[in-house]
């Protein structure tokens, strides 16, 4: 039986603010936020499901969770407490590496986007379970400083424990990270205010009849990984805690702040009376201008932060539509259930609505511009490799040949700027996120005779030996006008070399940091499909002073 679509009310999370005003000065914030075991709706129809969610008290917890507001320039202190019960709702995977807690359910909260110090980075050792009972290696206080120093933008926060975040966040950990500049934004006058300015947070799940979440728990590879496949795909889409939910709009502008926070699953966007977008930041940055679309791909973790004008909608209720295939872009195109992700219905009648909201021709400011590449502190490659069983099943994947705790071997200077060339030789889109960093995207060129350099690399590991200067020489695919601004992720092409100049980090003041970016126990990059990262795709960054 299938749930009827359409007939859940799209939900707005609740909105947590991260800094208090006393005798009309702001000051910073310190708020605790829980992880607690609860039941969730996702739909009318189908029973309530046992969830992982966060929020300022278990009957305020939500799915995903609460909205945390900060401005710029005041800091954010946040004690992540972990109420969760002793055993997991969901299966793991014993034999990739995994926290070695012998019971509780280990958790660590990473602010995705946030430059910050690596103590508060939500280090995937640094994980905890309830009443602090055990704690990883890397552990050193559940309590987190956001300095929210960068440009104003979004950030999203979720868990981040070794081996375990795909279940984690699978469970229901995660939730939006709004950093507002009052000063640098209203100006602007975009559609702003709760009604006019929304999340779209968006994720894939499958569901048993009794409403539980299910996860497949027999691996594709069992001999080898008793549970771990390869990428979760659920067949309901969710939107803010709510499968096909529906909105209904007035004829004006409003702003939709989305968010992929699906495991696997890439998203291309479009709304069926083909009305158009208007991109005007990606991931945690502003674009310089406003960029229309009328599709786009968000994999997973990427944030599109779109325009969109209701007035010109030539339909009075239309659907927001979703043809990426999966697992992409290989794999199959989305069933009738996975290729509708909501529906807008606009207000009868109201043709004069008043819409004092306008996209101004220049948003902010861009951040200063990149280093010239050759003036780079360093060149970097970063070759993706998935391995596979005799019978051709993947057991796992290793970011140039090595696994997550092999010795670190990234590690820029902080204030640098560095370019890496991302070489993609697997058959899978891999959405590259990178902490602390930001960067942008300078090529995309497509290998040739990509088995021969995939042997070479598998066997040496080595670009000079294997000639990839050689291999190099394919068509270039050109960066999307909305991407061409700063990226915290990016999609790797399989079978392409990506180019990208990474800054180590960027402020918007350009002050040198007010905190210790060198510090233990450091950061990490990785693929952010989390069955790939769990199973390896990872390695830790370590900045120098
Ligand atoms: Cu969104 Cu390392 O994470
Ligand atoms: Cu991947």
């Amino acid at each position: 039986t299938h749930l009827e679509m359409f007939v859940d009310k799209l939900p707005d999370m609740p909105r947590v603010q991260a800094y208090r005003i006393r005798n009309s000065f702001l000051e910073p914030g310190n708020l605790t936020i829980g992880m607690y075991e609860k039941i969730w709706k996702f739909h009318r129809d189908l029973p309530a499901t046992r969830v992982y969610a966060y929020g300022t008290s278990r009957a305020a917890a939500t799915v995903p969770g609460p909205t945390i507001e900060a401005l710029q320039g005041i800091p954010t202190h946040i004690t992540w407490e972990n109420h969760l019960p002793s055993r997991h709702i969901l299966s793991w995977d014993p034999t990739i590496p995994i926290p070695s807690a012998p019971s509780g359910v280990p958790t660590v909260v990473h602010l995705h986007g946030g430059v910050h110090p690596p103590t508060s980075d939500g280090h995937s050792h640094a994980w905890f379970t309830s009443n602090l009972s055990y704690v990883g290696p890397s552990f050193s206080s559940p309590t987190s400083s956001y300095p929210n120093l960068q440009d104003p933008g979004n950030l999203w926060y979720h868990d981040h424990a070794i081996g375990l975040t795909r279940v984690n966040i699978l469970a229901g950990l995660l939730g939006a990270y709004t950093l507002r500049s009052p000063a640098l934004e209203s100006p602007l006058r975009l559609p702003h205010g709760p009604e006019f300015d929304r999340h779209l947070i968006l994720f894939d799940r499958s569901f048993l009849s009794d409403g539980s979440l299910f996860i497949n728990s027999t691996g594709n590879n069992p001999s080898i990984h008793p549970q771990w496949q390869p990428e979760y795909f659920g067949d309901a889409l969710i939107v803010n805690g709510k499968a096909w939910p529906f909105l209904r709009v007035r004829p004006r502008r409003y702003r939709f702040r989305i968010i992929n926070a699906s495991n696997a699953r890439f998203y291309r966007l479009f709304f069926s009376n083909s009305l158009t977008f208007l991109h005007i930041s990606s991931d945690s940055v502003y674009l310089s201008r406003p960029v229309p679309s009328r599709k786009f791909l968000l994999g997973p973790s990427e944030i599109a932060d779109v325009i969109v004008n209701f007035a010109d909608s030539p339909s009075q209720s239309f659907i927001l539509l979703n043809d990426a295939s999966y697992p992409f872009p290989t794999g199959d195109q989305p069933d009738e259930f996975s290729r509708k992700v909501m529906k807008f219905i606009i207000y009868p009648g109201n043709k004069n609505h008043q819409d004092p909201s306008h996209v101004p021709k220049r948003l902010l400011p861009p951040p200063p511009p990149p280093t010239p590449e050759h003036r780079a502190a360093a060149t970097r490659y970063i070759a993706m490799f998935e391995y596979e069983s005799a019978t051709g099943e993947p057991t796992h994947l290793y970011i140039n040949g090595k696994p997550y705790d092999a010795p670190v071997t990234e590690t820029p200077r902080s204030g640098t700027s560095e370019v890496w060339h991302v070489i993609n030789l697997t058959d899978d889109n891999h959405p590259l996120h990178i902490h602390l960093g930001l960067f942008v995207v300078l090529e995309q060129r497509e290998l040739v005779e990509v088995e021969k350099l995939k042997d070479c690399m598998m066997r040496i590991n080595d670009v000079d030996k294997c000639r990839l200067k050689d291999h190099a020489k394919g068509r270039t695919d050109p960066v999307p006008a909305h991407e061409k601004g700063w990226k915290n992720v990016f999609k790797m092409q399989p079978g392409f070399v990506t180019r990208i100049l990474v800054r180590f980090a960027m402020l918007r003041s350009e002050k040198p940091y007010l905190f210790d970016a060198a510090a233990e126990p450091g950061y990490v990059y990785h693929c952010h499909i989390l069955d790939h990262e769990d199973n390896m795709m990872m390695r830790p960054l370590k900045l120098l002073n």
